[in-house]
C-alpha cells in the first residue's frame, strides 16, 4: 500500500484523501519510515499536487493535533504568517500595534529556519520571556491586556513538526502546495477567525519569484474559504534584508525604534503599517485608510509601545537584560558611488556564521550577534564610509563583500 502510494506519485497521478492519511498518519505514529516519506515528498515536489490534493493533505495536517477555539475571547481574533525572511521582525512590530488599536492578539510564532529568522528565537532574546504559555494562561493573559505573542504549542499540527523537519534536510522545502498545507494547518488549528499572510519572494525567500508567491497566496486564499477563513495577503521583496538589523537581540531592538517613531520612513516600517492595518481592517471591520489611521496614530502617541512593553512584563521577559556583543567591526565601502544591491541572501548567511541561527535544531542561539546596516539600497557612498556593522563573539567572520553589495 505504501509503496503504491509513492508509484501513484511518482507517476504524476492525483492521490486521493484516504492515500494522504494513510501515509502521512503512518508517518506520524512511526510506521512510515524516513526514507519513504522523503520520496513522497520529493515526488511531490516534482509533479506537484491538484487543489483537491492540497485541501486533503490540509485536512490530515489539521486533524493530527488540537484545534484551538478561541470563540470566548472578545472580537474578531486575526493571525498573521509570514512565509520567512532575512530581519523578519514584522510581528514584533505588528502585534503590539493591532492590540494597541483595540483588537485581540493571539498570536503563536516559529523558530528560524536556515537562513530565515523566527519570531520566538528573537523574543527569548529578553531574558526571561516565557514562550510556553498554557492554554489557560494564553486567555488569561488576553483578558487582562489584549495581547499575546507565544510559542506554538507541541499539539498544534504535530505533523506539520515532523514532516517540516524531514523537508528542511531533503530539499523539498520550497513546494508549493507543501507549503500552502503546512502554513495553512497551523493558521486554521490555531484558531484564529481571519488570516493575514506576509508571501515572501527574492533571493533570501523560499520561494525566489514573484509569480510563485501569488500562486502560493492564492492557494491559501482557497483553502481558507473551505474553512469559511478570510484570508488577506501581501507579496513581499525579500531580495534586500527587512529593515536594519539581522540577529535577535539587535532586531527586537530596532523593533522597539519602530515602536517608538525612531524608525520611520523606510520600507521596512511601510510594510509594518500596511500588514498592521489590514488586520485592524479585518479584526475592526473598518475600511483600510481609516484602520491605517489608527495604525499610524498608535505609533505617534506611544500606545503601540506601551502595549509591547505590557506584552514584556506579561509574559515575564525584562527588557534591561538585552543584550548585544560589545564585541564589533565594520563593513567599509570599497569605492564612492550609489549602492544599487544588499543581497539578503548574503546579509543571512553571514548572520547565520556569526552565531545568529541554527544549522540544527539543537544547535544554540547566539542571541548577541548580528547585523546592523548603516547604510540602505539608494544610498550615496564614500570610499570607507561604514556599509555595516557587524557583532560577534569570538571571531569576525571573512566574507566576501562583492556577493553582498552592488555598486554604481
Ligand atoms: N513556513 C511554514 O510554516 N511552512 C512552510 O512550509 C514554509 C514556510
Amino acid at each position: 500500500m505504501i509503496l503504491d502510494i509513492i508509484h501513484k506519485k511518482r507517476l504524476g497521478k492525483e492521490l486521493t484523501y484516504q492515500e494522504l492519511k494513510t501515509f502521512f498518519n503512518g508517518y506520524l505514529e512511526g510506521d512510515v519510515p524516513d526514507y519513504q516519506m522523503s520520496a513522497l515528498l520529493m515526488a511531490i515536489c516534482i509533479h506537484g499536487m491538484s487543489e483537491e490534493e492540497i485541501f486533503a493533505l490540509t485536512k490530515v495536517f489539521i486533524d493530527s493535533g488540537d484545534i484551538l477555539n478561541f470563540s470566548d475571547l472578545p472580537g474578531i481574533i486575526v493571525d498573521k504568517h509570514s512565509t520567512g525572511g532575512i530581519g523578519d521582525k514584522t510581528t514584533l512590530v505588528i502585534a503590539p500595534i493591532v492590540a494597541a488599536c483595540g483588537a485581540t492578539v493571539v498570536k503563536m510564532s516559529g523558530r528560524g529556519l536556515g537562513y530565515t529568522g523566527g519570531t520566538i528565537d528573537k523574543l527569548e532574546s529578553i531574558p526571561g520571556y516565557r514562550i510556553d504559555l498554557s492554554d489557560e494562561e494564553i486567555i488569561d493573559q488576553v483578558h487582562q491586556i489584549g495581547i499575546v505573542l507565544t510559542g506554538q504549542t507541541a499539539d498544534l499540527v504535530p505533523m506539520d513538526k515532523v514532516v517540516y523537519a524531514l523537508r528542511d534536510v531533503t530539499s523539498t522545502v520550497d513546494s508549493i502546495p507543501l507549503m500552502a498545507s503546512s502554513i495553512m494547518s497551523k493558521k486554521i488549528a490555531g484558531g484564529a477567525d481571519k488570516i493575514f499572510i506576509d508571501v515572501k519572494y527574492g533571493n533570501g525567500a523560499l520561494l525566489t519569484k514573484k509569480d510563485d508567491a501569488k500562486e502560493l497566496a492564492d492557494l491559501m486564499v482557497k483553502i481558507g474559504k473551505c474553512y469559511q477563513k478570510e484570508v488577506r495577503y501581501t507579496l513581499s521583496n525579500m531580495n534586500t534584508p527587512l529593515g536594519r538589523t539581522v540577529g535577535n537581540s539587535l532586531e527586537v531592538l530596532e523593533a522597539i525604534d519602530v515602536l517608538r517613531g525612531v524608525e520611520k520612513d523606510n520600507p521596512f516600517v511601510d510594510l509594518c503599517i500596511d500588514i498592521a492595518a489590514h488586520m485592524v481592517s479585518m479584526a475592526l471591520e473598518i475600511p483600510y485608510v481609516d484602520a491605517r489611521g489608527k495604525v499610524v496614530e498608535s505609533i505617534r502617541n506611544d500606545s503601540a509601545y506601551h502595549k509591547f512593553l505590557e506584552l514584556v512584563k506579561a509574559q515575564g521577559g525584562d527588557l534591561s537584560g538585552l543584550k548585544v556583543s560589545n564585541h564589533y567591526s565594520f563593513i567599509k565601502s570599497p569605492c564612492s558611488g550609489v549602492i544599487r544591491k544588499i543581497s539578503a541572501l548574503e546579509v543571512g548567511k553571514l548572520a547565520f556564521r556569526l552565531g545568529a541561527g541554527k544549522e540544527k535544531i539543537d544547535d544554540p542561539i547566539d542571541y548577541t550577534v548580528g547585523v546592523k546596516l548603516n547604510k540602505f539600497v539608494g544610498d550615496t557612498v564614500k570610499k570607507g564610509d561604514v556599509l555595516a556593522t557587524l557583532y560577534y563573539s569570538d571571531k569576525a567572520p571573512e566574507y566576501e563583500i562583492d556577493n553582498i553589495y552592488k555598486f554604481e
